[in-house]
């Protein structure tokens, strides 16, 4: 019999391994030849831990498995079952998804090239390996794909900076800080399915012109640090990294760094500070990074999904890729349920669902029960959304347009109990403590804002003013998005629920 149970953190977290010892001591017990496979997460974090048993029908599921599930699962010989949850692939929040960055992830063991090869993987840099940098450079920017870490950039025109910059040596350098809120979809694909990145990248190393790459990881993530340590030597190993890229005469190799610790060290200017050795401190641009990043020379930086998608796109093609999604949002992204939600997981799907479809059918509503109150997009900084937004579709324009943004598409979601004023303090003081320090209306306005959300708290008719003048400096006078973005959420707390603000002016009178 064979059994998979995902090594993926959050599956930990729920009790992977208590899981994965129990069926192991049952199986030894009863005498019964059973196989673990430690795949990746399907992404379906409110299953876990998860167990699968390969069936000639596919693979059939037992959610919410502890350890003193496992006799009776062994008694009912992995069938009829309470906690039994049917063909995993049919499962509605993963039979609809779009799965193109994810394809792999979940199914297949992710240490395994030779399941990664099976599975379609390395035929993007096969193909990317026929081709000259700039044709490769024109396919991902007729791909539409933009950077999946927050600011849209488009890729294709990062790549193409970098592929005409004349340097003796450039870099690739990955941004795997991901310190959103609610984010979890880089750790989830490093985790599951690591060579996709690591072929991401290698193809960006050829396409530019880089031999040299680095995957800057959060301290917090010791689970992917060691899988993706463990993919790099794998990978070194069979030629998809190495002076002869699968038997090419193209080079590329790569390394793990841990980050430091520190929200703004996501920025890619503090990342690339950090990743140097220095204090992670924004740097001013220009220089933009992909003429003088890291060590000063030309380096791209991209956000682990925007390279684990690179992939898909050299293989399947720029007009496949580009077909899904909306507006100048193209493809498919990898949405990250989580807060207060029945349904929390990552949910890969083409742009264009409404932010209610993705809060309601897909999360199926809180896990309070109560009502929703707001949605925070995109991390820290992302703006709160009351439900009356709820038809805003997910894509860049659209939730700009909406004074929102969405960021690396994690969501937060609240019930009605959430206290509005709260969270536009908690921003202000989240920016005050994460702020770099080098530019004032950040440093200094970050702190002021904390003040003055209790000033308006404690019932201070002049305080509202001072706020959004504030705010305004704040957002026009910042060196980078962390001070220049904080205004996101204290603006939509105070133009979406006014009564949390007025309310606390009651309580004070
Ligand atoms: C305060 C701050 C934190 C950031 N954190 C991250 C992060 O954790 N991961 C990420 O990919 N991008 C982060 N970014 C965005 C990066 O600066 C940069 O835009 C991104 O890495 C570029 O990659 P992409 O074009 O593939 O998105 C952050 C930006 C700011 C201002
Ligand atoms: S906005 Fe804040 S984090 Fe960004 S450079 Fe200025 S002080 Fe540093």
């Amino acid at each position: 019999m064979t059994i998979y149970i995902s090594r993926d953190a959050a599956a930990k977290a729920c009790g992977a391994e208590e899981l994965v010892a129990a069926v192991r001591a049952e199986a030894a017990k009863r005498g019964q030849d059973v196989t673990i496979i430690r795949n990746g997460s399907r992404g379906m974090v409110w299953l876990e831990p998860l167990l699968e048993v390969a069936t000639p029908a596919g693979r059939t599921g037992f959610g919410m498995v502890g350890a003193d599930d496992v006799p009776s699962l062994f008694d009912a010989n992995f069938g009829d079952h309470p906690k039994a949850v049917g063909l995993v692939e049919e499962i509605p929040f993963f039979k609809n998804q779009t799965r193109l960055t994810f394809a792999r992830c979940g199914r297949t063991d992710p240490l395994s090239m030779l399941e990664y090869e099976a599975e379609g993987g390395l035929k993007g840099l096969r193909r990317a390996l026929q081709l000259t940098g700039a044709e490769i450079v024109k396919e991902v920017t007729d791909s539409g794909l933009r950077g999946r870490g927050g600011a849209g950039f488009p890729t294709g025109i990062k790549w193409k900076t970098v592929h005409e910059a004349q340097a003796d040596q450039k870099y690739i350098v990955c941004n795997a800080d991901e310190g959103d809120s609610a984010t979890f979809a880089d750790r989830m694909i490093m985790e599951g399915d690591p060579f996709v990145l690591i072929e991401g990248m290698a193809i960006a190393g050829v396409a530019v012109g880089a031999t040299k790459g680095y995957v800057y990881i959060r301290s917090e993530y010791p689970d992917a640090i060691k899988v993706m340590d463990d993919a790099l030597k794998i990978a070194r190993a069979t030629g998809l990294l190495g002076r002869t890229l699968l038997g090419s005469d193209r080079a590329f190799d790569m390394e793990v760094r841990v980050g430091a610790g520190a929200y703004v060290c996501g920025e890619e200017t503090s990342l690339l500070n950090s990743l140097e050795g220095k204090r992670g401190i924004v740097r001013a641009k220009p220089p933009l990074p992909a003429l003088q990043g890291f060590m000063g020379k030309p380096t791209v930086v991209n956000n682990v999904i925007s390279l684990a998608t690179i992939p898909v796109i050299m293989d399947r093609g720029a007009a496949f890729y580009r077909d899904f999604g909306l507006g100048r949002s193209r493809g498919t992204i990898p949405l990250q349920i989580a807060g207060n939600v029945k349904y929390g997981g990552l949910y890969e799907t083409a742009f264009g669902l409404t932010l209610g479809e993705i809060v309601n059918d897909i999360g199926g509503g809180t896990f309070s029960g109560r009502p929703v109150k707001a949605v925070q997009v995109g991390g820290p900084l992302g703006a709160y959304f009351p439900t009356s937004l709820f038809d805003t579709p997910f894509g860049y324009e659209e939730f700009a347009g909406k004074d929102g943004l969405i960021g690396h598409a994690g969501l937060t979601i609240f019930d009605d109990r959430a206290d509005m004023l709260k969270m536009a303090r908690f921003a202000m003081e989240f920016c005050a403590i994460e702020s770099c320090g080098k530019c004032t209306p950040c440093r200094i306005g970050a702190v002021r804002g904390v003040e003055t959300v209790d000033r308006i708290a404690a019932g201070d008719p002049s305080a509202m003013p001072i706020l959004k003048d504030l705010c305004h400096t704040m957002k026009l006078g910042s060196l980078c998005a962390l001070g220049g973005f904080t205004p996101y959420p204290v603006m939509s707390a105070v133009t979406h629920f006014p009564d949390d603000f007025a309310r606390s002016k009651e309580a004070a009178e």
